[in-house]
C-alpha cells in the first residue's frame, strides 16, 4: 500500500493514514512508515484501538527491542506490570488521581521539561510511541521541537564549535532541577549516559541537535559554561516556529523520533482531571532489516 502522509507543521509532523495499526504486520508498510518517521520526525495515527499488548508488540514489529531501564521503575512499581508500558497517567494502582504530594506525581511533573525519552541511557530511545486512552476536555497538550532544523538554523561558527562536542545526560539531574531527589540507593541505579551533542543517522542526511532537560553537562567543560551553552542551544531549538503541539483526542498514537525531536507535556489541572496516555519506547541500535 501507498501510506498518505499529511503535514501538520511546516518544518516537521505528519499524520499518517488512515489505517489500523493492529493490521499492519508487512514489511513493506512498517518500512512506509519508518521512512515516514525519518522525514517528519513525528507521525499522528489517529483512531487507534490498540490494547496494551497490541501496543507493546506493534513496538517491537516497528523498531525491535523496548526500552525498559525507566527512572520510574526506581521510584514506583510499574501498575501493568510491564516496565516497557510506561505509565503516562496522573493516576495509581488504585485507579484514583495522584494528589499534589504524591512522589510518582512529584516524579512525572518533569515530562514537562523539554526532553527526549531515555537519552540518560546507553543505549538511548529512538522511537517512542504514545497512546491516548482518557484526556482532558481542556488542553493538556503535548508540545515537540524539530532537532534538525534546529541545527541547521545555528551560525556556521556555533555549529563548527559544537561539532564534536559529548554531553553527559541523567535523569537525577533534570528531576533535581525541579526539587525532586532520588535516594541515593535509587540514585545508583541511574548513572546517567554520555552522547554526542550533534547526530547523524542511517535514514536521514540531516545533523540533528541532540539535547535534553537531562543534559547535565559537556564532557571536558567547566560546569556553568556547558550548562549555559546547553541552555542556548535549547531556547534555540524552541523557538515558536520550530514547535508543534499536539492537541490528543482518545485513540490518538504519536511516534516521535528521539534522535531528531524533543518534547515536553503541558501544564493542566492534574490534582482534578484525569489523564491517561501509555508509551513504549524502542532503544536506539542498529537496525537488523537493511
Ligand atoms: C512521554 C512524555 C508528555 C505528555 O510520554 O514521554 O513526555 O504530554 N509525555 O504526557
Ligand atoms: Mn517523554
Amino acid at each position: 500500500m501507498s501510506l498518505p502522509f499529511r503535514k501538520l507543521h511546516p518544518t516537521f509532523v505528519a499524520e499518517a493514514g488512515p489505517i489500523d495499526l493492529r493490521d499492519v504486520h508487512d514489511e513493506a508498510t512498517l518500512a512506509e512508515i519508518r521512512a515516514g518517521m525519518d522525514e517528519y520526525g513525528v507521525l499522528v495515527f489517529r483512531d487507534q484501538k490498540l490494547t496494551d499488548d497490541e501496543h507493546v508488540a506493534f513496538a517491537r514489529r516497528f523498531d525491535g527491542e523496548l526500552h525498559a531501564k525507566t527512572g520510574s521503575r526506581v521510584v514506583a512499581k510499574n501498575r501493568f506490570g510491564n516496565e516497557a508500558l510506561t505509565d503516562i497517567s496522573n493516576v495509581g494502582a488504585d485507579g484514583e488521581l495522584l494528589g499534589y504530594e504524591d512522589r510518582r506525581r512529584q516524579y512525572s511533573l518533569a515530562n514537562r521539561l523539554w526532553h527526549t525519552d531515555a537519552s540518560f541511557e546507553d543505549p538511548p530511545g529512538r522511537y517512542s510511541l504514545l497512546l491516548a486512552r482518557v484526556v482532558p476536555e481542556n488542553a493538556a497538550d503535548t508540545e515537540f521541537a524539530d532537532m534538525r532544523t534546529a541545527y541547521e538554523t545555528l551560525p556556521a561558527e556555533m555549529k563548527a564549535r559544537i561539532e564534536d562536542l559529548r554531553v553527559h545526560h541523567s535523569i537525577a539531574y533534570s528531576r533535581q532541577t525541579l526539587g525532586f531527589e532520588f535516594t541515593p540507593e535509587e540514585a545508583a541505579q541511574l548513572p546517567g549516559a554520555i552522547h554526542p551533542l550533534v547526530r547523524r543517522f542511517a535514514g536521514s542526511s540531516r545533523k540533528s541537535l541532540y539535547l535534553a532537560s537531562h543534559a547535565s553537562r559537556i564532557v571536558g567543560w567547566p560546569l556553568p559554561d556547558g550548562r549555559l551553552l546547553i541552555q542556548d542551544l535549547r531556547d534555540h531549538a524552541t523557538q515558536p516556529q520550530l514547535v508543534y503541539k499536539h492537541k490528543w483526542r482518545v485513540g490518538d498514537l504519536v511516534i516521535w523520533d528521539n534522535r531528531t525531536t524533543m518534547h515536553r507535556a503541558r501544564p493542566f489541572d492534574d490534582t482534578t482531571v484525569r489523564r491517561e496516555l501509555r508509551r513504549v519506547t524502542t532503544l536506539d541500535l542498529e537496525r537488523a532489516t537493511a
